[in-house]
């Protein structure tokens, strides 16, 4: 079945038409600074879709839960132990019900566990489970990141070798990865080249432009366009979008992200005593502990 879903417009003034079937066959790849619209791109992939395939959202900020009201996705909450995570995951395959893991609030390396043995179970389903799904991934450099960081060993194996399934060996058992990132020089390379689609948005720093180049096979010179691009434009190539490079502006969403971008308002009033309400501590304050945060 031919379902092309509409994701905007394209510099020639058509509609920016997105082969579901295809996508299934052969992955997204989506790439652009922050701010640039890649989760908005996404949301909007999202809901074009969701009436035609089931799909899955490792959601590390929690934006895309808005999802369940109006298209009936199950919001999964990640702080689980390893076994609820594998009992879900298995059964939203038999029962082929879209959702989104929710990873908001808890730290990089539980984040990491928490998807890499979703997607592991998701993709370990029994072969008579292996109906399509989306499979989408917003910072994917978090979880299939370029070199080591500060978290375990043993989190970065798990979720480096979900992601790396996902991308290289899930076609056959249904998944299909649509995955998004900020930095193309911080997602591991296996990850990315096996994207067969690219939508590049706005990026600035050479190393990220020249990846995105070669990727897309096309001159390191004129690679210079993605700097020029607006919030909301992107670079589509693949088999899935169009033959050669073309640029679509990404359309409107039904469904809001939760967070948004800070917008300028006035401060208040200061008031008299501010050296007062600042440093007057609050009673529970000197019994709270002390929290710290793991550098990202
Ligand atoms: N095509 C668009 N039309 C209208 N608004 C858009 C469009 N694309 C993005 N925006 C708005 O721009 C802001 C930034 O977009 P978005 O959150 O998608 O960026 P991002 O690339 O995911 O950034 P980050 O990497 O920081 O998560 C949002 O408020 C979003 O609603
Ligand atoms: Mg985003």
């Amino acid at each position: 079945m031919k379902v092309g879903i509409d994701m905007g417009t394209t510099s020639e003034g058509t509609s920016a038409s997105l082969d579901i079937e295809e996508l299934l066959a052969t992955r997204l790849l989506v790439q652009g600074n922050s701010g640039s619209g890649k989760s908005h791109l996404l949301r909007r992939l999202l809901e074009q879709s969701a009436p035609w395939v089931q799909q899955c959202i490792i959601d590390p900020e929690g934006d895309f839960v808005t999802l369940a009201d109006k298209f009936g996705h199950v919001v999964i909450e990640g702080e689980r132990t390893d076994a609820e995570l594998i009992g879900i995951a298995t059964r939203i395959r038999q029962h082929r019900v879209s959702c989104v893991l929710s990873l908001e609030g808890l730290d990089i390396e539980q984040q990491m566990r928490s998807a890499g043995v979703f997607l592991n179970a998701m993709f370990d389903a029994d072969r008579e489970y292996w109906y399509p799904v989306l499979v989408v991934v917003d910072e994917a450099q978090m979880f299939a990141p370029s070199v080591g960081g500060d978290v375990s060993e043993e989190a970065r194996k798990v979720s480096l070798g979900a992601m790396t399934n996902l991308m290289c060996r899930g076609r056959k058992r249904g998944l299909a990865g649509v995955i998004a990132t900020q930095r193309l020089a911080k997602l591991a390379k296996n990850v990315a080249a096996e994207a067969s689609n690219f939508l590049m948005g706005r990026t600035f720093l050479d190393i990220d432009m020249l990846r995105a180049a070669d990727l897309l096979g096309m001159d390191r010179r004129t690679a210079e366009m993605f700097r020029d691009l607006k919030r909301g434009s992107f670079v589509a190539l693949g088999p899935a979008l169009s033959r050669r490079p073309l640029k679509v502006t990404i359309g409107s969403v039904e469904t809001s992200a939760r967070s948004t971008s800070p917008k300028l308002m006035p401060l208040p009033q200061a008031p008299q005593d501010v050296e007062d309400l600042i440093f007057t501590p609050d009673p529970e304050e000197l019994t709270r502990p002390i929290m710290r945060r793991a550098a990202p």
